[in-house]
């Protein structure tokens, strides 16, 4: 599987779809740089990144021979790939903060932008961007950011992480082939954030609300138990979490 290591680029996201329009793309090809000068967030944020301490890549992967009903099992797949990455390194207390931050004791090392190709009104493959934290040790203005070098003490080999997450991204995504969708949604409800804990909310129109999250739906709507037993179910431009 080809990697393409390049020293700078606006975004591997992007260099990635750009090329999905230029040749054919091999199966997790992967796209990693060292600096990002424009990388991209969830929900048109910025994902800032310090040069050469992080691991910040894209990986392309097919998905054209199957029929992926629900897309949100993309973003199960990864987020469990990140938390089995992160376990074999003893990142301690980890948590998949819905949809697929991932989380070391309460703090954000790891996003996930996951942006789909369709064709036909079919998801034919997806673009599945990570920004791991990794040696960066002072993340200024973010109090809830950290990297696996505040949390271990120890500093790692980008290479050998990236390893590592690229062979666990082989191993879920053959579960999704294998169809296992019920144990796949298993697994990412046990490494839910604040799953069965009180917690505020807020929705779309700012209103403030407490609520208990129970799981989430096979289209990847967060549940949440709110008061009088009532589950309610939220899409993610619906609500945030607040603590
Ligand atoms: C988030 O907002 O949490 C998602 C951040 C995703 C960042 C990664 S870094 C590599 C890839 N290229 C991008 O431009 N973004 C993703």
């Amino acid at each position: 599987m080809p990697i393409i290591k390049l020293d700078a680029i606006d975004s591997t996201n992007r260099y990635l779809r750009k090329l999905t329009n230029e040749e054919v793309v091999k199966d997790y090809t992967t796209v990693v740089t060292k600096h990002q000068t424009n990388g991209r967030g969830q929900m048109g944020t910025i994902w800032n990144s310090e040069s050469s301490k992080n691991l910040t890549f894209s990986v392309f992967k097919d998905v054209s021979k199957q029929h992926i009903e629900y897309p949100f099992y993309i973003s199960i797949a990864t987020s469990l790939a990140l938390i089995k990455s992160l376990q074999s390194f003893s990142i301690p207390k980890l948590s998949v903060k819905w949809p697929n931050d991932i989380l070391s004791e309460d703090k954000k090392i790891c996003g996930i932008l996951i942006e789909n190709v369709i064709k036909q009104s079919h998801i034919t493959a997806s673009i599945i961007g990570i920004g791991l934290n990794i040696n960066q040790t002072q993340f200024e203005g973010l109090p809830k950011a950290s990297s696996l070098k505040l949390l271990s003490g120890r500093t790692f080999y980008l290479d050998e992480v990236l390893d590592v997450v690229l062979k666990n991204l082989k191993y879920y995504f053959n579960i999704l082939k294998s169809q296992d969708y019920s144990n796949l949604k298993r697994e990412y409800e046990m490494y839910l954030f604040r799953k069965n804990k009180p917690s505020t909310f807020k929705d779309a129109e700012g209103c403030v609300f407490s609520g208990f999250i129970k799981n989430v739906s096979v289209s990847g709507n967060l549940r949440v138990l709110l008061e009088d037993e009532i589950i309610k179910e939220y899409d993610l431009k619906d609500i945030t979490l607040l603590y």
